[in-house]
């Protein structure tokens, strides 16, 4: 196959090292930009499952696959990981890692997994005051809720965004070690860093567990992640 050739649709690629084997990849994606032929000029392979996906969802895959494949380099592996049934991507032998999307940018982190564990990563844009209103019984447990007291409207917002965030990037990080679905109120969080299963998992992942999550403030929105090392 020839070089793979950056799409026309990506730009601003930007790489981190987070931590020693913890990298974080980004590019700006424009679905406007996307191509008949960028993916196979990519050397990316759509999905059939994407095959009539408007031109928004294929191009941030492509976008997140394109940043998964220079992490993946940085770690020494040649590969583009491919979309399970779960549509959790499948890394290959000796990483792990994870993908968010969100408004023209594509996140990506991937990790060598002799020093990590477990990856999620998740950004979302800070909610608005009546939508997160709405969504709060939806997104936090009581005990969150109850939290909320004294804070303004938009603190109330911000929290509710930054907590729904975490526990996306919680369920991206779990998913794929203990193939079970869960959901908002499974989780809680408990203090300004961390998530309390509130249900056991697996052997391995057990109600009353407490997972550290880290975030940062985004354009429009929030960054999250939880990276976990071998213990
Ligand atoms: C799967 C889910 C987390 C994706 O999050 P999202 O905010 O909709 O979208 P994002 O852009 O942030 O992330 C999408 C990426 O997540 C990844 N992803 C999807 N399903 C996944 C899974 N089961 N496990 C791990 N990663 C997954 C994929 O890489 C996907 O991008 P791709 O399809 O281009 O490869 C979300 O749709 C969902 O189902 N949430 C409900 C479960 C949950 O969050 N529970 C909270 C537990 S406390």
């Amino acid at each position: 196959m020839p070089d793979a050739q950056r799409p026309a649709s990506l730009s601003n690629l930007h790489r981190e090292e987070m931590a020693q084997g913890l990298l974080r990849i980004s590019c700006r994606y424009q679905p406007e930009r996307l191509l008949d032929d960028s993916f196979t000029r990519a050397g990316i392979t759509l999905p059939a499952s994407l095959a009539g996906a408007v031109a928004k969802r294929r191009c941030e895959y492509l976008a997140g696959r394109w940043c998964a494949r220079e992490g993946l380099r940085s770690l020494g592996v040649d590969a583009v990981p491919e979309m399970s049934r779960s549509r959790a991507p499948v890394w290959p032998e000796g990483t792990l890692g994870s993908i968010t999307h969100s408004h023209g940018i594509a996140e990506v982190m991937v990790a060598d997994n002799r020093y990590w564990h477990a990856v999620g990563l998740d950004t979302e844009q800070w909610l608005s005051v009546e939508r997160a209103n709405r969504l709060r019984r939806e997104l936090l447990t009581p005990a969150e809720l109850e939290q909320l007291a004294g804070l303004t409207p938009i603190q109330r917002a911000n929290r509710i965004t930054l907590i729904f965030s975490a526990k996306e990037s919680l369920f991206k990080a779990l998913y794929p070690l203990t193939g079970k679905r869960f959901y908002f109120q499974d989780a809680e969080r408990r203090d300004a860093r961390s998530l309390t299963l509130l249900k056991t998992l697996s052997a391995d992942w057990k109600k009353g567990m407490t997972l550290p999550f880290r975030w940062r403030e985004r354009q429009q929105g929030v960054l999250s992640w939880i990276a976990l090392p071998h213990p």
